[in-house]
């Protein structure tokens, strides 16, 4: 069974007289762990589809099913607890906040939570591990290079233990170096933390670290690459001709 159930997603925006569809009759399946990469143009809807996979916004149409809660269908108090305790948000860099430490940062999440301050605090210090910075614990995100800031971005997404995390380009702020330590970060914790990733990027070689890689385009998701991909007979006659 899947984990994520994208069934016949359909999302629309009006502006005044335009209708624009990011979204038009999506459906993905998603296996639990898996990494999934989203390209796609700018404006083509890949923050609108990982903000509907997060339940902060809702289809015109359509069911999204995540590990058998259909988040569709919840409430707003009842999404807000699920968020808080199934779903971590990584995304771009300069997102922390700025008159918080890096541990105050990526207590956020778990303050949402029934917690005990010493449970808080052995979840934050494995957090900061993961991501090696328990050095940095006591520094504000003026004081933290941009690598260093995402990888505090990142503990604060993994730190509830989510089952699912969504990356809205992760690595847009940062240089190809940076930016292959933060792949490799994600990439580790995918593994070792047995989360589900969806990664919005632009680059085409950050795509490939993923399990799977997607494209939308004019509100159509296609596989492009990755496990199980197949070339289709039109993207064939594409590339023969
Ligand atoms: N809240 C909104 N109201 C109106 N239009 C929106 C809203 N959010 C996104 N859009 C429009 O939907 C399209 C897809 O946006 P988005 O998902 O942010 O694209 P991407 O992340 O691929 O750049 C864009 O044309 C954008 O202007
Ligand atoms: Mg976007």
């Amino acid at each position: 069974m899947s984990f994520i159930e994208i069934q016949n997603v359909t999302k629309q925006y009006h502006k005044g007289e335009e209708t624009i569809t990011p979204l038009d009759d999506v459906s993905l399946d998603i296996v639990q762990g898996e990494f999934i990469s989203l390209m796609g143009a700018s404006g083509t809807g890949k923050s609108t589809l990982l903000n509907l996979i997060a339940s902060i916004d809702k289809p015109d149409s359509g069911r999204i099913v995540i590990d058998g809660t259909e988040i569709t269908r919840l409430s707003r108090t009842k999404l807000a607890n699920w968020r808080a305790g199934n779903l971590g948000y990584i995304f771009q860099t300069h997102n922390l906040i700025p008159v918080l430490t890096a541990y105050e940062n990526i207590e956020l999440p778990l303050l949402l939570l029934p917690m005990s301050r010493t449970e808080r605090r052995n979840r934050i210090e494995i957090a900061l591990k993961a991501v090696d910075l328990l050095d940095r614990a006591d520094h504000y995100p003026r004081q933290l290079s941009g690598g260093q800031e995402q990888r505090v971005g990142i503990a604060r997404s993994i730190v509830a233990h989510p089952k699912v995390v969504v990356a809205d380009e992760p690595t847009g702020d940062l240089d190809p170096k940076t930016s292959d330590q933060i792949l490799d970060l994600l990439k580790r914790l995918n593994e070792q933390l047995n989360v589900t990733l969806l990664m919005v990027t632009h680059d085409r070689e950050a795509a490939k670290i993923a399990d799977k890689q997607f494209q939308l385009d004019h509100g159509k998701l296609v596989q492009t690459g990755g496990r199980g991909f197949q070339i289709t007979e039109v993207q064939e006659a594409q590339t023969t001709a």
